[in-house]
């Protein structure tokens, strides 16, 4: 089965290149690097053909809101058009838990756009929608911090290895297509300001974390259901201060 993975040099789309290569599948990892402009449609004809089916794990190179609105939209516009002139099977993407809960965040709203153009398009599709990375604590935290304080919700929060992400993705892909969308979240809930907290202290940065109810993430204040997934969701099984130490030993 050839499967090109868009997005193949990101933190996800590298692990889940090396998974489906481990499987044996013909794996073609396509992002700017390799030629194939998703925005432009540069090179997507020629590293679609003969594919039976796409992961779409790219991300927009930048989280304003018109920004990242404008290219969720185009660029999977463009990857369905493709797709449907080279006769692709089936179109997996990488969304997020609770997008649709939270329109008054660009980042999500652009999210849930990319989510209606799979499902509108006569394409046969699965949609993962994850929660947080670990690796993403850091993004979090910069984002939220002014001077010294980090201002982060207090609301329900439960973040997942990106290399649990990537294996899910792999079963999805050798897998049948789905037409829906299903869920995947760490092992353990937690206030964000708590995760937040425990990676400044482990890594030894200086910043205090400020937990407020009222606190935005991207654009949007949270509750305790916002961000979490619902009961039929697989659940990774690394915990994050594992994980972290692993982390930290390696750096
Ligand atoms: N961060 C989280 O906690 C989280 C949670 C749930 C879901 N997600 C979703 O996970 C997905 C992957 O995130 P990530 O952190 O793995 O991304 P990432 O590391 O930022 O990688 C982005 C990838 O997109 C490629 N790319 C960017 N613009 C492109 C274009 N115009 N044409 C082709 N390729 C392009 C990049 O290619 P080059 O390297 O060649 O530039 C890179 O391979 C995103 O869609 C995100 O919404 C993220």
């Amino acid at each position: 089965m050839k499967i090109v993975v868009i997005g193949g040099t990101g933190l996800i789309g590298s692990k889940l290149v090396n998974k489906l290569r481990q499987l044996d599948h013909e794996v073609i990892s396509a992002s700017l690097e390799s030629g194939v402009n998703t925005i432009t449609g540069e090179g997507l004809n020629e590293v679609l053909k003969d594919a039976h089916k796409v992961i779409d794990v790219s991300n927009s190179p930048s989280f304003e809101d018109k920004a990242v609105m404008e290219f969720f939209q185009k660029s999977t516009l463009n990857q369905l058009t493709a797709e449907a002139s080279n006769g692709v099977k089936c179109h997996v993407a990488l969304s997020i838990v609770g997008a649709e809960r939270l329109p008054k965040s660009g980042y999500l709203r652009a999210k849930v756009a990319q989510e209606g153009l799979i499902k509108e398009s006569g394409i046969h599709y699965t949609i993962l929608r994850s929660t947080q990375f670990f690796e993403f604590a850091s993004r979090i935290a910069k984002d939220a911090t002014t001077g010294n304080e980090v201002h982060i919700s207090s609301a329900a929060f439960q973040p997942i290895a990106s290399e649990e992400v990537a294996a899910a993705l792999a079963d999805i892909a050798i897998g049948p297509s789905l037409n829906a969308a299903v869920e995947i979240g760490g092992p353990v809930r937690m206030p964000m300001a708590e995760f937040i907290r425990y990676y400044l202290t482990a890594t030894g940065d200086s910043r205090k974390v400020i937990a407020d109810e009222h606190a935005l993430y991207y654009g949007t204040e949270l509750n305790d259901e916002s961000l979490v997934p619902g009961e039929n969701a697989r659940l990774g099984k690394i915990k994050y201060e594992d994980w972290l130490s692993t982390q930290l030993v390696k750096a």
